[in-house]
């Protein structure tokens, strides 16, 4: 049993903290907009009793969304298709993720299914980032030409504050 007043659970997959913290992003515009939310590793999460609904992101990495948002879904399959789902990937080292359709960002199909599985309300696609002194191969020779923050935060933060709409005036 969920309540409207329940908080909102932001869990996120991250290898480099960029998607987590963009993670913390959402769960702190979502409480200015007056809608409890706390911000979570996907893994730290054993149950989903006690949020009134879910926000999952996860970085992008080699075409596919962070393992622990895609096992996140397997394992909380029911218990997201009960209650109100939003989506996002974070992945793209230049501007395209805020000028184009995510669905002609590559590497986003994944998310774009579990959106269509879980009957999410919404996915989005942000730009990514990776610092210039990331660490492990390829990261490390990626970045020699890629390092750089494309995480657009005020779109992130207006993406967040619809949600907060979304939740505050839903009838349910
Ligand atoms: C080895 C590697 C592979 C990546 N592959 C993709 C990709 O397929 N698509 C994409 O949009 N971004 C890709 N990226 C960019 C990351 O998604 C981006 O750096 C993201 O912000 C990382 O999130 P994190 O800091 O939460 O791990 C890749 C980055 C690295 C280092």
């Amino acid at each position: 049993m969920t309540m409207k007043e329940d908080p909102v659970l932001v869990a996120y997959g991250s290898k480099r903290g960029g998607t987590a913290e963009i993670a913390e992003w959402i769960a702190a515009a979502l409480r200015s907009e007056h809608v409890a939310a706390e911000s979570k590793s996907a893994d730290e999460i054993h149950s989903l009793d006690g949020y009134c609904a879910v926000v999952l992101g996860g970085a992008l990495y080699a075409g596919r969304w962070h393992g622990q948002a895609r096992r996140f879904t397997r394992r909380f399959t029911r218990q997201l298709r009960e209650r109100p789902v939003w989506l996002f990937g974070s992945g793209p080292l230049d501007d395209s993720a805020d000028l184009s359709d995510p669905r002609k960002v590559p590497g986003t199909n994944g998310v774009r299914k579990a959106a269509e599985r879980l009957g999410a309300r919404e996915y989005a696609i942000f730009g990514g980032r990776l610092t210039p002194d990331a660490r492990g191969f390829p990261a490390s020779a990626m970045a020699k030409t890629h390092a750089g923050d494309f995480r657009n935060k005020e779109r992130i933060t207006a993406w967040a504050a619809d949600i907060a709409t979304q939740l505050t005036y839903q009838t349910r």
